[in-house]
C-alpha cells in the first residue's frame, strides 16, 4: 500500500481591492450579474462573468424552475452560452459570485458538483485551463487556477475508451 496525496493551492485575497485590474473587472460583473438571475424559490442569486481566450466576454446567471431539478446554475449557463455563442473557444477566467437575499453574501462560494464536472469537460473540449475567481459581493476572495484542481479523481472521456 502506498499513500498518496493530492494538494492544490488557493490563493486568498482580503478584499477585491488586492486584485489586479482585470480580474477585479470580471468579479464586480460578476457581482453584478447576479440581479440577473432567476431564483424565486431559493432567493440565492449567482452570477458568473468570464473572459474567453478570444477576448470576448460572456455571463450566466442561475435560473430556477418549479420542478427544482429542472434549474440550471450560473456555471453552467455561462458554459452553454459560451460553447453556443464561441464553440471550441476556451474559458480564460471565471468569476463567480452571488447573492443570498435571505442571508450573508460577503465570503466566497465554490461550485457545485455537477458545475465542476462540466468545468472539466469543458477544459478537456477546449483544450484550456480555466482559472476561477470566488467572490461574494464582498468580503475575501479566492483564486483557484485549475478547474480540475476542484475535482480529484475525476471521472471522464478517458474512462469510457
Ligand atoms: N447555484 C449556482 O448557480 N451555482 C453554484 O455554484 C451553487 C448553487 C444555484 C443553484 C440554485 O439555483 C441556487 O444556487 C441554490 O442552490
Amino acid at each position: 500500500m502506498v499513500k498518496e496525496e493530492i494538494k492544490f493551492d488557493i490563493k486568498v485575497y482580503d478584499s477585491i481591492d488586492e486584485l489586479n485590474h482585470e480580474d477585479a473587472f470580471l468579479l464586480n460583473q460578476a457581482r453584478s450579474v447576479t440581479q440577473f438571475a432567476y431564483a424565486p424559490y431559493s432567493k440565492f442569486q449567482v452570477g458568473a462573468f468570464a473572459k474567453l481566450m478570444n477576448g470576448e466576454t460572456v455571463s450566466g446567471t442561475n435560473q430556477e424552475n418549479a420542478a427544482y431539478p429542472a434549474g440550471i446554475c450560473a456555471e453552467r449557463t455561462l458554459m452553454s452560452t459560451a460553447s453556443s455563442l464561441y464553440p471550441g473557444i476556451g474559458i480564460e477566467t471565471i468569476a463567480i459570485s452571488h447573492r443570498n437575499l435571505n442571508g450573508n453574501s460577503d465570503y466566497p462560494i465554490s461550485p457545485c458538483g455537477i458545475c465542476r464536472q462540466s468545468f472539466v469537460e469543458f477544459q478537456l473540449r477546449t483544450n484550456q485551463s480555466i482559472r476561477i475567481i470566488l467572490g461574494g459581493q464582498e468580503g475575501r476572495v479566492q483564486i483557484i487556477e485549475n478547474a480540475l484542481d476542484l475535482l480529484p479523481l475525476v471521472f471522464g472521456a478517458k474512462d469510457l475508451k
